[in-house]
């Protein structure tokens, strides 16, 4: 057990405390940020004269062996340590001796923690931001190869109206879209400096954390020090964000996995992100769709989890709050895997183009159009509504679409109908007279996809940080 209290005990730990206690098994997840906060920690110990030049120079170099150490396989980090900061500490010390000592001056592990959380957090936003970034070209691309692929638009899982797969995707394109600007929003909001907070009261020494939190490009200091330790709401927002993006994920999932169905026949999806039966050889099925559906519930319930453990928390810094880890970092690295995963699966899909138009053509989709027509030639909306109506009871009859019925027929229910007509309801014109803005005319849809591909390129590269001045370690 190394631990780096236990001067004021008497007696051993017990081994079921220790274990129990112990964070070493999952916050090793940050050793680098745990070790880049400390050598940022004692450049501003150096800085304020709090440490000699020397002193701070052995330190951090040692710091450096210590992570290369670690990400060498040299050095392993083992659960003989309570958490990642005593292992840190211990490994400097038993390399430096005395001045390794010095390491935590003017600080405690609950502005640690937050920092290394925060660090760690911060850099995983900007990760999920890349990953949506591919999703959304991936889509777009999709947009671009669609905008006259006609497929029959839902509302209660019943054809509605005709629409095209690029104005589908571009709906996706929206959520994801936002989930983007979400995050950026939690980065400007959480990318503030706890460390110097100490245990809860600041310190007595000089600190000077403007300059720490610029060595670590933060835009400065938190400015509570209760709040600096006991913080953790930019997670939750993280972790809402993600649920968010876990809900579209699952709602495109549950879509892809109906348009693969045998009733359906949309979409293939590639060989590569399908799986078989062990009996059943025909099957060939959308388990990478279903997996992400499944594994939005497990999102969920880490953010769940994190709102009730800090519920009852009193100000400022409580072990209750060791808990935001375990199922913060499963919670993330499955959003991620989900997020590229779905990303390949949907590059590699193949659409079944005939399908979809078979589809459109045969779910009256062009009813509402039909009822237009009569509107455009005088007939009172209601009176349209009910003449298309008594048309549809008659092609359902008859088994056909209302493209399929003879002007004969269609006079014989309102002598309105002309030979233009046909060319009203074909499902290009149903389409294609959609015009204003969002709706899915090729028009319309062509200055989306432009705006679309502008925002993309802006937003490429975007620095997030927007500091005057950054002192990069
Ligand atoms: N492992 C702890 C955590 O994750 C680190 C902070 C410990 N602080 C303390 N006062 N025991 O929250």
């Amino acid at each position: 057990m190394a631990q780096l209290w236990g001067g004021r005990f008497t007696k051993e730990t017990d081994q079921l405390v220790y274990n129990f206690n112990a964070s070493i098994l999952f916050d090793q997840k940050f050793y680098k940020q745990d070790i880049q906060g400390s050598i940022a920690h004692v450049c501003m110990l150096g800085k304020q004269g709090i440490l000699t030049k020397e002193e701070m120079q052995a330190i951090v170099k040692c710091l450096h062996e210590i992570e290369q150490d670690v990400e060498s396989g040299k050095l392993e980090i083992t659960n003989e340590y309570e958490d990642i900061h005593s292992f840190v500490e211990a490994n400097l010390i038993d390399r430096l001796g005395d001045t390794g000592k010095k390491l935590h001056t003017g600080r405690s592990r609950n502005d640690q923690v937050a920092l290394d959380m925060r660090l760690y957090t911060r850099l995983e936003v900007l990760y999920t931001d890349e990953l949506l970034e591919e999703l959304l070209e991936t889509i777009l691309k999709i947009m671009e190869e669609n905008t006259e692929t006609i497929m029959p638009g839902f509302t209660h899982l019943q054809k509605a109206q005709p629409i095209t797969l690029a104005h589908h995707m571009g709906a996706y394109f929206e959520m994801f879209k936002r989930d983007r600007s979400r995050l950026y929003d939690i980065f400007k909001r959480m990318n503030y400096c706890p460390l110097g907070s100490g245990a809860l009261a600041g310190t007595t020494y000089p600190l000077d954390r403007d300059y720490t939190a610029k060595l670590m490009g933060f835009y400065g200091p938190t400015l509570n020090s209760m709040d600096g330790v006991s913080d953790r709401d930019y997670l939750i927002e993280f972790l809402s964000a993600l649920s968010t993006i876990m809900m579209h994920l699952s709602r495109f999932s549950e879509e892809i996995i109906i348009w693969n169905s045998n009733e359906y026949k949309f979409v293939e999806i590639d060989d590569s992100y399908s799986t078989g039966s062990s009996i059943m050889p025909q099957k060939k099925n959308p388990d990478i769709a279903e997996l992400v559906r499944g594994k939005t519930g497990r999102v969920y319930g880490a953010l769940v989890s994190l709102l009730t453990t800090m519920k009852g928390i009193p100000l400022a810094y409580n072990k209750d709050m060791q808990e935001d880890k375990e199922l913060s970092f499963d919670a993330i690295d499955t959003a991620k895997g989900c997020l590229a995963l779905f990303q390949g699966m949907l590059a590699t899909m193949k659409f079944n183009k005939e399908q979809m138009r078979k589809s459109a053509n045969h779910g009256f989709t062009n009813a509402t159009d039909a009822a237009d027509y009569l509107v455009n030639h005088g007939v009172p909306f209601r009176d349209a509504h009910g003449i298309v109506g008594r048309i549809v009871l008659y092609c359902l009859d008859k088994k056909i679409a209302i493209d399929d019925m003879s002007l004969e027929e269609l006079k014989a229910i309102s002598p309105v109908f002309e030979a233009d007509i046909y060319d009203a309801i074909s499902m290009e014109t149903c389409v294609n007279k959609r015009l204003t803005i969002g709706a899915p005319g090729k028009e319309a849809m062509e200055k989306v996809i432009a705006l679309e591909k502008e925002y993309l390129k802006e937003n490429h590269d975007k620095d997030w940080f927007e500091l005057d001045e950054q002192i990069l370690l």
